[in-house]
C-alpha cells in the first residue's frame, strides 16, 4: 500500500523535515483573495487555449427539475436531470468540447461540477468560488475541453443536491483505447433516501445537532430504534450507529438509507444486464452515494482493474472492489454461462444494490444472493500500481500541505485541520500553491471514521507508485502523500465526498498565488 513517499524534499541536503515546510507554507488566516488567481484572470483561458482540442462540439441541455423516480413500484418524488435517474450517459471523445446549459428548474439553486475531468476552473461549477450559483429558473452554459480520458460523472455542488436524483456518468473515450472488448456497461451505484425518508436536507439538518441529540430521539422524522430486521446498524432518525467495516477501519456510515440503487433500480426491481457467454466487458463503476461505500462483485467471476478515476493502473485481478463516493473503477471480465448476481454491498450497512448479469438459462439469483467473491480479494484503489504511462514523472515536492481530516460524529463538526470551510470567506486559509510546482498534500485521518477526499481540476498520485487519483479513501489514522504537478491554476475545493462531511465543513481550497 502506498503511504508517504521515500523521496526527498527541496531542500533536502538539509535535515528538512515536512513540518518545517509546513510553517512556511500552511496558509494563515484572512488570505487576501487578490492574491490568489481567480476563475477569471486570464491564465484560466490561456491553459484552456493550450490543451489539445479536437474542435468538435458536444452540446447538451441539462434540465435540472423535479420529478418521479418509480422504485420497484413506489412513486418517489426527486429532483433529477431531465426524467430519469442518472440522467442520460454524456459520452464525448477526449479533446472534445463539451457545451452544455444547465436549465434550472429546480425551487433552489444549483450549479454542475464536472468530477473527474481537469478542466477550466471557471467552469468548475462551485458557486461561491467559481461562479455564481444558478438561480431557479436561469441558465448557464459550461463550455470546456474535455482533455482526460475516463470514467467520470458530474453533479451539483451545492448543499446535500448530490444525494437526491442529480447525478449523470460522464465518459470521456480515448481515441487511443489500448484496451479490447466486446461492450461497455455502465454501472453507477448510489445510496437512497429521497422522498422515502425526507429529503437530504433534512438528513444534514438532524446529523448537525450532533449525536446526542439523536440519541434523545428528538427527531423530526423517521424512525429510530432498531435497524430494518431489528439486527446490525442501529437507526437513529435517519442516523446510522454501529455500522461497521472492516475494510474501512472502523465506523463505515453516518446515514441510513432505504434503498440502494444499480443505475436508479433498486433490489426489488432489478436490472438484467444481458450478453452472450464469453462476452468481453468492459465495466465502468461510479459511486454517486452520499454517505456509502460500496463491496461490489459479481457472482461466478473475478474481474480485471483496468482504471481507476479515468487513470490506468497495472492490471490487477480482484474478487470484490470497495468503491467510496466519488471513486471511479474499470474492469475488465469474461462472462460465464449462466445467470449471476452482481452484488454491491452497502458496506457496514447490511443491505445491498443488485443486479442481474444473464448470458443464457437458469434461475435468476435473488436480491439476497451473497456471491463468495464478496469475501475473496477485496481490493481499494490504494491496493494498486500506476500504470507506468500515468505515473507523475520523479520530482522533488516544492510545497507541502499538511491537511489533518478532523471532527466527529457527536458533535458533526468535520473540519479540515480542525476548522470548519467558512462559505463566506472560502479561501481565508487557502493551501497556497504556484504554477508549476510538484505539491504534495500529506492527508492525514485523525478521525475515527474513513473518508473519501476529493481534489478538484487536478490528478494526484497516491504516494511513491501508487494510482492517479481525483478520490481516495482515508482509513482512520492513516496518512497518504497526494502528489501533483500545478499545471491548472484556479481556485479548487479539496473535500470530503461524502456529501454530509463536507457540507458540515470538511472542505477547504487550493489556491494558485499570483
Ligand atoms: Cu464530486 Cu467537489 O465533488
Ligand atoms: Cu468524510
Amino acid at each position: 500500500m502506498p503511504g508517504i513517499s521515500r523521496r526527498a524534499f527541496v531542500g533536502g541536503g538539509t535535515a528538512l523535515g515536512g513540518a518545517v515546510l509546513l510553517g512556511a507554507c500552511s496558509g494563515g488566516g484572512g488570505e487576501p483573495r487578490s492574491s490568489l488567481i481567480t476563475p477569471d484572470d486570464a491564465r484560466v483561458g490561456a491553459v484552456e487555449n493550450g490543451r489539445a482540442a479536437t474542435g468538435r462540439e458536444h452540446e447538451v441541455t441539462l434540465t435540472a427539475a423535479p420529478t418521479t423516480l418509480d422504485l420497484a413500484g413506489t412513486a418517489v418524488s426527486t429532483w433529477a436531470y431531465g426524467t430519469s435517474v442518472p440522467g442520460d450517459e454524456l459520452r464525448v471523445s477526449a479533446g472534445d468540447t463539451v457545451v452544455a446549459e444547465l436549465v434550472n428548474d429546480l425551487p433552489d439553486p444549483t450549479s454542475v461540477h464536472w468530477h473527474g475531468p481537469a478542466l477550466r476552473n471557471d467552469m468548475d461549477g462551485v458557486p461561491g468560488l467559481t461562479q455564481d450559483a444558478v438561480a431557479p429558473g436561469e441558465r448557464f452554459t459550461y463550455r470546456f475541453v474535455a482533455a482526460n480520458p475516463g470514467t467520470h460523472w458530474f453533479h451539483p455542488h451545492v448543499g446535500t443536491q448530490l444525494d437526491r436524483g442529480l447525478y449523470v456518468p460522464f465518459v470521456v473515450e480515448d481515441p487511443d483505447e489500448p484496451l479490447s472488448y466486446d461492450e461497455e456497461w455502465v454501472i453507477v451505484l448510489d445510496d437512497w433516501l429521497d422522498g422515502v425518508d425526507g429529503t437530504p436536507d433534512d438528513v444534514l439538518d438532524e446529523l448537525l445537532q450532533g449525536m446526542g441529540h439523536g440519541m434523545d430521539g428528538g427527531t423530526g422524522h423517521g424512525g429510530h430504534g432498531s435497524g430494518d430486521d431489528g439486527e446490525g446498524p442501529m437507526r437513529m432518525g435517519s442516523a446510522l450507529m454501529g455500522a461497521t467495516s472492516d475494510h474501512l477501519g472502523g465506523d463505515a456510515g453516518d446515514v441510513h438509507y432505504p434503498e440502494y440503487l444499480v443505475n436508479g433500480r433498486p433490489a426489488g426491481d432489478p436490472r438484467t444486464f444481458e450478453a452472450a457467454p464469453g462476452t468481453r466487458v468492459r465495466v465502468r463503476f461510479v459511486n454517486a452515494g452520499g454517505d456509502t461505500a460500496f463491496r461490489v462483485a459479481l457472482g461466478g467471476h473475478t474481474m480485471t482493474v483496468t482504471h481507476t478515476d479515468g487513470y490506468p493502473v497495472e492490471h490487477h485481478e480482484a474478487d470484490a472492489l470497495l468503491i467510496g463516493m466519488g471513486e471511479r473503477f474499470d474492469v475488465l471480465l469474461t462472462l460465464a454461462d449462466g445467470a449471476f448476481p452482481l452484488v454491491a454491498l452497502a458496506e457496514g450497512k447490511g443491505r445491498s444494490a443488485f443486479a442481474v448479469v444473464r448470458t443464457g438459462g437458469g434461475l435468476a439469483p435473488g436480491a439476497d444472493a451473497r456471491p463468495e467473491e464478496l469475501e475473496g480479494r477485496v481490493i481499494l484503489a490504494t491496493d494498486l500500481t500506476a500504470d507506468e504511462g500515468a505515473r507523475l514523472p520523479e520530482a522533488v515536492p516544492h510545497v507541502e500541505h499538511r491537511i489533518e481530516l478532523t471532527g466527529g460524529m457527536t458533535h458533526f463538526d468535520w473540519g479540515l485541520n480542525g476548522r470548519r470551510y467558512d462559505p463566506e470567506n472560502p479561501t481565508g486559509n487557502a493551501f497556497r500553491v504556484a504554477e508549476g510546482q510538484r505539491v504534495r498534500l500529506t492527508l492525514t485521518n485523525g478521525t475515527g471514521m474513513w473518508h473519501p477526499m476529493h481534489l478538484h481540476g487536478h490528478h494526484f498520485q497516491v504516494g511513491d507508485d501508487g494510482p492517479r487519483k481525483d478520490t481516495v479513501i482515508l482509513l482512520p489514522g492513516q496518512t497518504l502523500a497526494c502528489d501533483f504537478d500545478a499545471d491548472n491554476p484556479g481556485l479548487w475545493m479539496t473535500h470530503c465526498h461524502n456529501v454530509y462531511h463536507g457540507e458540515a465543513g470538511m472542505m477547504g481550497v487550493v489556491g494558485y498565488s499570483v
